[in-house]
């Protein structure tokens, strides 16, 4: 007999889900029990476009043979090694390989297992880097508004998104936000980056009167805000963060945790920009969700400043037990191989147009309040119901889970960000499903 014939109910499981409504979720749950390519399938077979990677991480697609081998094979060889002085070849190697496609000179790399290891990594690295070269005075961290850097403590207090902050108490002291970049009345339907708005950068200099430049270490922003709702930064804002980081000394992080491995065209946000920060975080893609993983890319200086003490003092008291664990590193490996090969980094390039295009198309569909897009990521944001914020977009959800598509939903925003080897037939099949749903939520 197939035991999954008759799910077992979960209302009552031992599982707290993460970021869910668990009560709501365990009386109907949506499950995924397999996956291959741009699909998910559920217990019953029921096959489902990805229309967001995963969780903004699966680049390549699902369960890539040559992944899915390198981890079986490096889990046979070598479980697990630590690199607390001590090493295994593979950390190197992956390092290497890391270095040989990162931007300018960020070309150092510490490794982490998340992204939210990932931005309190960079954000203890610019600490410790000030302090390094005499200027530990510099200890304030600024995020921005709507900015969402994981959930760790430094992470969730740098972020700017307020469900996630409130009830976490002072989180960490010394941290200010700049606000964000979003503003419908002027750039509403955006195609790519909207034209209004550099000048919003200009309110880290409010920051830095306020404060005092020579008190701030480091400004941490995504270089496109995704889990806040997809905001794209105006056309030459990021230039002007830059600019006014370098005139104050403040080091400049970007958070790549979505924007890395070829989501908007490009290995990285940063090459897409043409802006170079002086940290990068990474995490997701970097082994194609295979294994959890995340990686802090500094410029060359960053690491020249600390490595100036004694040769046999430790240079940098941080690090965690997995950091650069075997397994993540042969996924990592054989992920960046996939991407080479199959030209994934410039993927979303050659898709831009036609998935603008297609994400455009939704215009005029019921509460359709806005339509924004860069590289192969859209949004759609809806009108929220009167006293129900995030129920409309709850519901549209749903329904495109029961009409053959996953999309990810924040508040009354739908996230699309499908794995990057996604065919224009399909893209045509997720919109397809999106506007199905709209049409039919009310
Ligand atoms: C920009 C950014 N930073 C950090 C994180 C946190 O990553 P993780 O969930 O792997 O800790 C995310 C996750 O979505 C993210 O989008």
């Amino acid at each position: 007999m197939n035991d999954r014939a008759t799910p077992p109910s979960l209302e009552n499981s031992a599982f707290f889900m993460p970021f869910s409504m668990n009560r709501h979720f365990k009386k109907a749950p949506r499950l995924l029990a397999r996956a291959e390519g741009i699909h998910y399938f559920t217990p019953e077979g029921r096959k489902l476009i990805d229309g967001i990677s995963g969780l903004w991480c699966v680049n390549a697609g699902h369960c890539r043979e040559k992944i899915v081998r390198a981890v079986q094979k490096q889990v046979a060889e070598l479980d697990f090694a630590p690199t607390f002085q001590m090493g295994h070849p593979l950390a190197f190697e992956f390092a290497d390989k890391l270095a040989s496609l990162a931007p300018a000179d960020l070309k150092r790399i510490f490794f982490t297992n998340s992204g939210s290891e990932s931005v309190d990594t960079a954000l203890k690295l610019a600490l410790a880097y000030h302090r390094a070269r005499g200027e530990g005075h510099r200890v304030r961290l600024i995020g921005r508004e709507r900015g969402y850097h994981g959930v760790n403590f430094g992470g969730t207090a740098v972020g700017g998104m307020v469900g996630n902050r409130k009830i976490f108490g002072a989180l960490v002291a010394g941290v200010d936000h700049i606000r964000h970049t979003h503003d419908p009345e002027k750039n509403a339907f955006s195609r790519g980056q909207p034209k209004h708005g550099a000048e919003l950068a200009d309110d880290l200099e409010r920051l830095c009167a306020l404060h005092d430049p020579s008190t701030i270490a480091a400004l941490i922003v995504e270089p496109v805000a995704c889990s806040g709702g997809v905001l794209v930064p105006p056309v030459g804002y990021l230039e002007r963060l830059r600019a006014i980081c370098d005139r104050h000394g403040i080091l400049l992080i970007f958070d790549e945790v979505i924007t890395g491995w070829g989501r908007l065209g490009k290995t990285f946000g940063t090459q897409h920009f043409n802006v170079i920060p002086d940290l990068i975080t990474t995490a997701k893609g970097i082994t194609n969700g295979t294994v959890p993983m995340g990686a802090v890319f500094m410029r060359e200086q960053l690491y020249q400043a600390f490595m100036t003490g004694p040769e046999k003092a430790i240079e940098m008291p941080h690090g965690y037990t997995y950091s650069s664990h075997p397994l993540a590193c042969a996924a990592g490996l054989a992920t960046m191989q996939v991407y080479e090969e199959e030209g994934l980094f410039t993927r979303a390039a050659e898709l831009g147009s036609y998935w603008e295009e297609q994400a455009h198309a939704l215009k005029g569909l019921p509460n359709v309040i806005d339509i924004r897009n860069i590289g192969l990521i859209a949004a759609i944001e809806l009108a929220p119901r009167a006293g129900a914020p995030g129920a409309r977009a709850l519901d549209a959800h749903i329904k495109a889970f029961e009409r053959g598509a996953y999309i990810r939903v924040a508040a009354d925003i739908i996230a699309l960000a499908p794995p990057l080897i996604i065919a224009k037939s399909d893209i045509d099949r997720l919109f397809d499903i999106v506007r199905d749903v709209l049409k039919t939520t009310d």
